[in-house]
């Protein structure tokens, strides 16, 4: 599929409950639903590319769920309620399944085979595969240590040992899933890690009757988990507040068109989440938060996003962690604002769904903005979008930021591939197209 963007337009409108679900809420609640104990409902699930492999995970470990528009029931069947997959489970391109559930399967002590698309069979496993080892699981990656991962299970009457874990990068997935399997040992699970990676899991867990205690030493994110005896977890209520790494794309798309003003309403706004819209309202951005309120566990609030004049910023440090799947669009902005932005200790972005550096790099030239590409991060030097075709490289984040762009180009802007928004924001281009912008979108072969 490609989608063809044409510049001139002008956003306008309130957004309710058009948003996603967030993403890694959405992955954390299916999961966690499926080891409590009974019912669970779930709404405002965001139903996805990559939420379906998800819940097929939960069917091939036997435990029912039904969707009923986007509000997913689940009828938990406890930790060592799950049975074991009889064929592999396909994580498709989704790293947040496969990291999570192979933390549960660790706590269950099942046997699985866990597998993916071919991008995702590039992600480094090593991360969770050695701490899950020591830990004392029967775990083994490909030779490069990529996926397909082999768990071998054990006797249900066996516990892992509990450890002391310190992570080499900040890393949410790897961080569940260790604490995941930390429901699996006796005594308490800690992990630290170098930034403040998002804590939906802690939030969740706790929740749901598990004890879970962070806090922060000398700049080091300390977690710990201590899982209840006898193992029972509380089913999940809750309703999703909307994604804001979905929202993004609608508050830079808002911020650089002309005239534009956008109302987002009941967005996830935890503080491990919100790094880009800080960063834009630094670079001048328009973006009141209003209505601010805790939902399920977690901060959220309307957002009144205006058109504004952006100045060029600098990007390192925790901030990156906090807006680690915004920098495809932050380019977008950063290339609409004046002067340079930075962005450095980013080097996680060469391993998500593509190397987002380098990508970014080669299809934001195309656009005729001056990039620089660095080892952990890149310089962008403001510059007027030309308009061209490009490509979205399977990257879904990628070909809707791509989209953006579209928007202030001197020409339209045709993405390759775009089908891939589905992946976590289905029916972007549609919701684009009714705040007013104009694109049209042809079925390729
Ligand atoms: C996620 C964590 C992040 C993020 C991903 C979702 C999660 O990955 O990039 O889109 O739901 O835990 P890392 O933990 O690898 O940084």
């Amino acid at each position: 599929m490609k989608t063809t963007i044409f510049p001139g337009a002008t956003l306008q409108g309130t957004l309710e409950r058009e948003l996603p679900g967030d993403k890694s809420i959405s992955h954390r609640a299916a999961l966690f639903a499926a080891v409590a104990e009974g019912q669970s409902e779930i709404r405002h699930f965001q139903v996805s590319g990559v939420t379906r492999p998800m819940l097929q995970a939960l069917t091939a470990l036997k435990v029912p769920w039904s969707l009923d528009g986007d509000t997913l029931h689940v009828t938990g069947r406890g930790v060592r309620g799950l049975n074991a997959p009889s064929f592999p489970i396909d994580c498709g391109n989704s790293a947040t399944t496969l990291r999570l559930l192979a933390g549960v399967l660790a706590a269950a002590g099942l046997p699985a085979v866990l597998e993916g698309t071919p991008g995702l069979k590039r992600r480094p496993m090593g991360r969770i595969v050695a701490p899950l080892q020591q830990m004392g699981v029967p775990i083994s990656a490909s030779p490069d240590g990529c996926a397909p991962l082999r768990l071998q299970g054990r006797p249900a009457d066996s516990s892992l040992q509990a450890q002391h874990l310190l992570l080499p990068v900040a890393s949410a997935q790897v961080k569940s899933c260790l604490l995941l399997a930390g429901l699996g040992c006796e005594g308490t699970t800690r992990i630290d890690e170098p930034g403040p990676s998002r804590d939906h899991t802690e939030r969740m867990l706790q929740s749901m009757g598990v004890t879970v205690c962070s806090e922060v030493r000398e700049g080091i994110y300390c977690v710990s988990l201590c899982p209840p005896r006898p193992l029972e977890l509380t089913p999940l209520h809750l309703n999703i507040p909307g994604d804001p790494s979905a929202a993004a794309f609608l508050i830079v798309a808002a911020l650089i068109t002309a005239g534009s003003e956008l109302c987002i309403q009941n967005i996830c706004l935890n503080p491990t989440r919100i790094g880009l819209i800080e960063v834009l309202q630094e670079m001048g951005g328009d973006i009141e938060v209003v209505n601010q309120h805790i939902e399920g566990g977690e901060p959220c609030g309307d957002l009144r996003v205006r058109s504004s004049h952006l100045h060029g910023t600098s990007v390192s440090g925790e901030r990156v962690v906090r807006m680690i799947d915004e920098f495809p669009i932050f380019a977008v902005a950063a290339a609409a604002a004046q002067g340079e932005s930075v962005v450095s200790d980013a080097a996680e972005l060469r391993l998500k769904e593509s190397d987002r550096i380098s990508v970014l790099a080669k299809e934001l030239r195309i656009l005729g903005v001056q990039i620089s590409e660095k080892a952990d991060g890149f310089s962008i030097t403001a510059g007027a979008f030309k308009g061209g075709s490009v490509d979205a490289h399977g990257d879904h984040r990628l070909a809707m930021s791509l989209l953006v762009a579209g928007l202030i180009s001197s020409a339209s802007v045709t993405v390759l591939g775009s089908e891939c928004s589905a992946e976590s924001f289905p029916g972007f281009a549609d919701l684009l197209r009714s705040l007013g912008a104009r694109l049209t979108v042809e079925q390729t072969l």
